[in-house]
């Protein structure tokens, strides 16, 4: 197969940049990636394929990249899986174990994994200006692949019709494959329905809903039991959308309703009040409205969200691209660029009787391998009181990621705040900070070291925090160029890119204006 490279590779990395690699989140080795794709487990490995350049480090040559891991935390990327050509660039989707020999790719015995990706065709191809769908198989556990050669099986004409998940879809008339993917620019979700994964029929559409300013983008639906009853099952829409998010550019918003095999119904309490921004005011409107949409992430970097096919356990595990559009091909790294969130164990949870995503961080519980992470304590603290003083924390380690467990009641202070990858002076650094009046937990990274590559990078982000039984419950990875936030036991996440400066490895917790009780703190590193 030809390649399309049109794209020079890059030759050497800017001085001090490898310091930001980090140390369990994926990274393609010297090149580019965005969206994970085709995320699968099969045969006791974990396969991430991705948005991948194969000849540069910004965005183009769309190929599917690949990856392997046995923990999640740790991947050996492979070559290329599924490579762009001069009629067609590799554009997002998914992966399928095909059990049943469905497509007749594999063998009852020894299944075809299907990868499902959209034909983002260029001027040399009949189908120019069109994204359509189209499939690749491998009859080696992912090794290789070949692209299938009635390709596209699914078109619409549309130049916006992409990112198909695929999945295996249980109803009371058996099982078929159900894809969602999306006419991004009209805000919809389409669904469709195969016998073969080959010949597809339309089921039904959903949107424009909730955020809809931007494109949608990367789908997925899946089932979920609420609190783990398996009589109460509801179904999670996940719809990426850039820009139009609520911390700005790209972000992913859910929705929870039913599913039956047909089409989607969100339940009332998931949908926002209607925007329809027509004056000042209406935008104002429009803006709190943002802010009732369910978010996945209230951060600024964390996008393409999908799950995991074939996960041991029925487990739903997704991973979002660490990154936003706004400044995504401006990231002071070379040569790689970009990184993926880690991996996150989604469940549901009733809320005042709504269901909400609650998502997890996976550090060691998945491992299929022999070879477990293994965390090494460096501070565990009981019950104390911090009053209008900073702690020192121990620094971030080079080559580690830092895990921070906190149980916090704010008591009489006005805020409290973790200082992360700070000056001893407290001017640098990343804030994550709780404010008892506002009930907001606020991750700020203007101070965070190198913001000054995009007008757009220096923010902060306000997250909505309902205390629990008083407390506030924080589990924050610090890896090198990143935050991730895990408040209230996975209810509310917080993900930022940071790029610190390597004289600032403190870290500080204090209080402010009165005492906060530390029921819980403990620091460990992982490596
Ligand atoms: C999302 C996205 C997808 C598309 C891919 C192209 O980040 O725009 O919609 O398939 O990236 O790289």
């Amino acid at each position: 197969m030809s390649s399309c490279l049109d794209a020079a590779r890059p030759e050497t990395a800017q001085a001090g940049t490898s310091r930001f690699r980090p140390a369990i989140h994926f990274t393609a080795r010297d090149t580019w990636l965005n969206d994970p794709n085709g995320l699968v487990f099969y045969d006791g490995l974990y396969h991430l394929f991705f948005q991948n350049n194969p000849y540069g480090n910004v965005w183009g040559n769309m190929s599917w990249g690949h990856a392997t891991s046995r923990d999640l935390l740790h991947w050996t990327e492979q070559p290329v899986a599924i490579a762009c050509d001069e009629t067609e660039e590799i554009f997002s989707g998914s992966v399928v174990v095909d059990h049943g020999n469905t497509s007749g790719f594999g063998t009852a015995d020894a299944p075809a994994l299907v990868a499902i990706y959209t034909s983002a065709y260029k001027a040399a191809s009949e189908h120019s200006g069109t994204q359509a769908q189209s499939l690749a198989y491998s009859t080696d556990a992912g090794t290789t692949w070949l692209k299938y050669e009635g390709n596209p099986v699914l078109t619409r004409n549309s130049a916006n019709f992409r990112d198909p998940k695929v999945f295996r879809y249980q109803g009371d008339q058996g099982a078929c494959w159900v894809m969602v993917a999306v006419e991004a620019q009209h805000q919809k979700v389409v669904f469709y329905r195969s016998e073969d994964l080959n010949s597809w029929d339309f089921l039904s559409d959903f949107g424009p809903a909730n955020a809809d300013a931007g494109e949608w983008e990367c789908p997925d639906l899946f089932p979920l039991a609420v609190d783990g009853d398996p009589d109460n099952i509801k179904w999670v829409l996940i719809v990426n959308v850039n820009p139009g998010a609520v911390a700005g550019g790209s972000g992913g918003q859910y929705f929870v309703g039913e599913f039956d095999g047909v089409r989607f119904v969100p339940d009332a309490g998931s949908l926002a009040a209607p925007a329809g921004v027509t004056s000042i005011s209406d935008s104002v409107a429009a803006a709190a409205a943002l802010k009732e949409c369910l978010w996945l992430d209230w951060g600024r970097d964390c996008y393409a969200s999908v799950s995991f096919s074939n996960a041991p356990d029925d487990r739903r595990i997704i991973i979002g691209w660490m990154n936003n559009w706004d400044y995504a091909n401006e990231l002071p790294t070379a040569p790689w660029r970009s990184a993926m969130t880690l991996p996150r164990e989604v469940t549901l949870t009733a809320v005042n009787g709504s269901p909400r995503l609650v998502q997890q961080p996976v550090l060691a519980d998945l491992c299929a391998g022999e070879d477990l992470p293994t965390a090494k304590d460096q501070m565990n603290a009981d019950t104390f009181e911090l009053r209008n003083t900073a702690l020192r924390l121990p620094d971030s380690v080079p080559g580690s990621a830092q895990i921070i467990e906190a149980e916090i009641v704010p008591g009489s202070a006005e805020s409290f705040s973790f200082l992360l990858f700070g000056s001893s002076d407290g001017s640098k650094g990343t804030i994550l900070s709780y404010n008892t009046t506002s009930a907001q937990l606020i991750l700020d990274r203007r101070q965070s070291g190198n913001t000054g590559f995009h007008e757009k990078f220096a923010s902060d982000e306000p997250a909505p925090i309902v205390l629990d039984g008083g407390v506030l419950r924080l589990h924050i990875v610090v890896d090198h160029c990143s935050v991730e936030v895990f408040a209230q036991g996975g209810k509310v996440v917080l993900t930022d890119l940071i790029f610190p400066e390597t004289e600032n490895p403190e870290n500080w917790l204090s209080a402010e204006g009165g005492s906060a009780t530390i029921l819980k703190l403990a620091v460990s590193t992982l490596t």
